[in-house]
């Protein structure tokens, strides 16, 4: 059934939404087959497993016609110079979402299949993810990457599709910033 209407305390500094719903951890080991270097993605499995991101959601469920939030908190990483990031998804019925970057630096990377396109990040940024487009999030900064996501709650995660595709294109550690490459 759907749910009464409720307020949502949202603290853009904390990053913080509450009434707090379920929280998703994902530790490396979540991101089999993800990264380029995947003797370095084991290593780092077998070196503590560590955090890569967790995402905090609210009571809003995803279920078709609710419209559920929830904010994603990237760790700073590289794995063999690639930047941690999320898995990535595509949503099965192609609905479309909105992510607003609250805190650090980061990147939103799509894929169509065909075309990447990589949106900069930084607090005050809104993402726009068109229906069709497979979405991954990067910190490409030194602090955590935190940022808001608005999404149809019958938008699903397709996972697969990533692993089959790919994202067309990695974010690399260089000097002075990141490097955007295709293999
Ligand atoms: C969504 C959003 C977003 C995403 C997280 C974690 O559709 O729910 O895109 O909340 O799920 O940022 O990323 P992964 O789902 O790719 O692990
Ligand atoms: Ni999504």
């Amino acid at each position: 059934p759907p749910i009464s209407p409720f307020a949502i305390q949202f603290d853009a500094e904390a990053a913080t939404l509450t009434p707090e719903g379920p929280t998703l951890t994902r530790r490396m080991s979540a991101l089999d087959g993800l990264f380029k270097d995947h003797d370095a993605w084991q290593q780092a499995v077998a070196d503590g497993d560590p955090v890569v991101y967790s995402v905090q959601s609210t009571p809003v469920p995803e279920v078709d016609r609710e419209l559920p939030q929830s904010i994603t908190s990237i760790e700073a990483g590289t794995t063999a110079g690639e930047f941690w990031m999320t898995k990535g998804h595509q949503h099965p019925n192609h609905q479309g979402e909105i992510y607003l970057a609250l805190h650090g630096t980061g990147g939103l990377l799509m894929f169509d299949g065909t075309e990447t396109q990589w949106i900069d990040m930084v607090p005050g940024t809104i993402g726009y993810i068109p229906p069709g487009w497979a979405h991954r999030s990067v910190n490409v900064g030194a602090d955590p990457y935190k940022f808001l996501a608005v999404y149809p709650g019958g938008a699903g995660h397709d996972y697969g599709w990533v692993l089959e595709h790919g994202m067309g294109k990695r974010a690399y550690a260089v000097t002075d910033g990141f490097e955007l490459r295709e293999f």
